[in-house]
């Protein structure tokens, strides 16, 4: 059952399921919500706080999810209304809460609200929920102005009339799929209200919140700004044109009043990709209350860097009144098995494109470190994030075929090349035009978990999964290694099972070491944890030896390994 305490999220393990690759109970392929209730006892035996859904709702999938047809309702490939609550009330039953993602930026295509839009005539209601704009040029053939997108070289799509012939252009900071929303408007300022209060009615605990900080943009400047507006660089004026917008925080202010008439007041923690000094402005208890620290996400594995980013966002989370959030992996980024396991310097994207051919991956290596970062940032206060599978394990699928790609990043990141080919039939060299991809994409950390060492898709459902599974994911599935002591599930079931019981307070403090390499800091209730990332043996001070990443050699923690400790 669940503890009544309002301040239940600061210290919180969080595990994020990515559904469609959870757990299959139809065996259609992709994962589903009565996947979720299955797993309910394995989500138990990780003693976590809480789950955060990635979405679930109808969606075309131009982009896994993160284009929503309808906020209020259950994609029906993967359950109904009545399987969501079940599997809230059987999650609930076990102790573990329950995050919702919500996407407000950008909604599909296919939301009733687009379909209306590209229905009705310029400058109508409909329209205005979302942005749309007349094309420059002659004939209006040319976007209103040159801002790219995250997912596509323009970040402006033009629409067709319902005679067919060509009309406005819409703004879509990702996909063409996802039109973004007109946030000035207050029809659609409500809808959301009327979503967050229908899953907070519902019984949901929190809310994640997709890109919380593009909400609002300035209008006025968007005919003028014809450059190729760089659309991932942010500055910290609160005054750029499409992101973190000082006016954005009057819309989590809203939220949070609606928040605080629930017993207890439902969290939420925004994805704000802007720089660290602004990120907490979305963190404070008048707004979301938390917000996401990506930082460890693109660091690299390094005691200087890891030991820089936690003073920093132990900081910055103070001065909110918050508590800071720990993630090393997610559904957007390369695993942390595979990052670590890479020799360094590896160039990620690189490693990607050539499907895994470009670097020697060490993937025991990678798994031990990948472990002791794990435990590094479990013994820190505020919340652990814990993406699905890392438990495992997991490494990045490199070598997915292109034919199995489902990422828009890879879909829409393409440039024309003209090559000479030699044409066979001919006994002579052609021109042609090829394909380049400039990015393979994401779905390498999105593919279906394994459950069982064997089976058309390891357990994972009974037909084959949505995404290949490789056969490396076998001996790493959840029944082998339960069985093995010392495996990384099994450290990770001890550690969260451990902290549980040692997150007792939310003080800190760093403790040197004399030696670079190894990092050490206490909890000052006598939980002491170090990390010795990449130097000679380290001789442990004194103190019971609680857990560890991978084997000491007696009191000495070899590199690569951390050790908690009970003084
Ligand atoms: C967030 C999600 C990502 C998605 C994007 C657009 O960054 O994490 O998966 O593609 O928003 O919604």
């Amino acid at each position: 059952m669940l503890k009544k305490d309002e301040n239940w999220w600061r210290q919180a393990a969080i595990y994020q399921i990515y559904p469609r690759s959870f757990k299959d109970s139809d065996g259609d392929g992709l994962g589903d919500i009565k996947g979720i209730t299955e797993g309910a006892k394995y989500l138990k035996s990780l003693s976590l706080d809480a789950v955060w859904l990635s979405p679930f709702f109808p969606s075309a999938l131009a982009d896994g999810g993160y284009d929503v047809a309808d906020y209020r309702n259950v994609d029906p490939r993967l359950g109904t209304l009545k399987d969501f609550d079940a599997m809230l009330k059987a999650l609930h039953a076990e102790g573990i809460r329950v995050f919702v993602d919500i996407v407000p930026n950008h909604s599909s295509d296919q939301h009733l609200w687009f379909q209306e839009a590209l229905a009705s005539k310029p400058g109508s209601k409909a329209r205005a929920r979302y942005i749309f704009r007349d094309g420059r040029g002659k004939n209006g053939e040319l976007p209103p102005n040159e801002f790219v997108s995250h997912f596509a070289p323009s970040a402006w799509t033009r629409s067709k009339n319902p005679d067919g012939t060509l009309g406005q252009w819409y703004f879509h900071l990702f996909a063409p799929e996802q039109p973004d929303f007109n946030w000035d408007n207050r029809e659609v300022q409500l809808d959301f209200l009327k979503t967050l209060k229908f899953w907070s009615d519902r019984g949901v605990d929190g809310f994640r919140i997709d890109v919380a900080h593009a909400l609002k943009k300035d209008f006025s400047r968007f005919g003028h700004e014809h450059s190729k507006k760089d659309t991932m660089t942010i500055t910290t004026t609160g005054r750029d044109i499409l992101f973190d917008r000082d006016e954005v925080h009057e819309v989590y202010r809203e939220w949070r009043k609606l928040f605080n008439q629930y017993n207890p007041p439902r969290v939420a923690v925004a994805e704000a990709y802007v720089p660290s000094v602004r990120r907490t402005l979305y963190a404070t208890p008048d707004e979301l209350g938390q917000a996401f620290n990506f930082d460890l996400l693109g660091a690299k594995y390094s005691s200087k860097e890891f030991k820089r980013i936690v003073t920093e966002n132990i900081a910055l989370a103070a001065q909110s009144g918050s508590s800071s959030t720990w993630v090393l992996n997610n559904h957007d980024v390369v695993r942390t098995v595979t990052k670590y396991g890479l020799p360094d310097g590896t160039d990620f994207s690189q490693y990607l494109l050539s499907d895994g051919t470009s670097a020697p991956l060490n993937l025991e290596l990678g798994q031990r470190r990948a472990r002791a970062a794990a435990m590094f940032i479990m013994a820190l206060p505020g919340c652990t994030y814990i993406y699905q599978g890392e438990e495992l394990g997991l490494f990045e699928v490199a070598d997915l075929k292109h034919a199995d790609l489902q990422d828009p990043t890879w879909k829409r990141n393409v440039v024309l090349k003209r090559q000479r080919v030699f044409f066979k039939r001919n006994n002579k060299y052609i021109n042609g035009v090829a394909e380049i991809h400039l990015e393979k994409g994401r779905d390498g950390c999105r593919v279906p978990l394994p459950w069982t060492s064997s089976g058309p898709s390891f357990g994972f459902g009974s037909g084959k999964g949505h995404l290949p599974q490789p056969l490396g994911y076998g001996p790493l599935s959840m029944q082998a290694q339960s069985k093995i002591k010392g495996s990384t599930l099994d450290i990770y079931r001890t550690a969260l099972k451990l902290r549980k019981k040692l997150q007792t307070t939310e003080e800190f403090e760093w403790i040197k070491t004399g030696d670079p390499q190894v990092v050490h800091f206490s909890r000052k209730n006598g939980w002491h944890c170090i990390t010795n990332f990449d130097g000679a043996d380290f001789t442990l001070p004194k103190g019971e030896i609680l857990h560890s990443s991978s084997p000491l050699k007696g009191r000495k923690l070899p590199k690569n390994t951390t050790v908690w400790l009970k003084a």
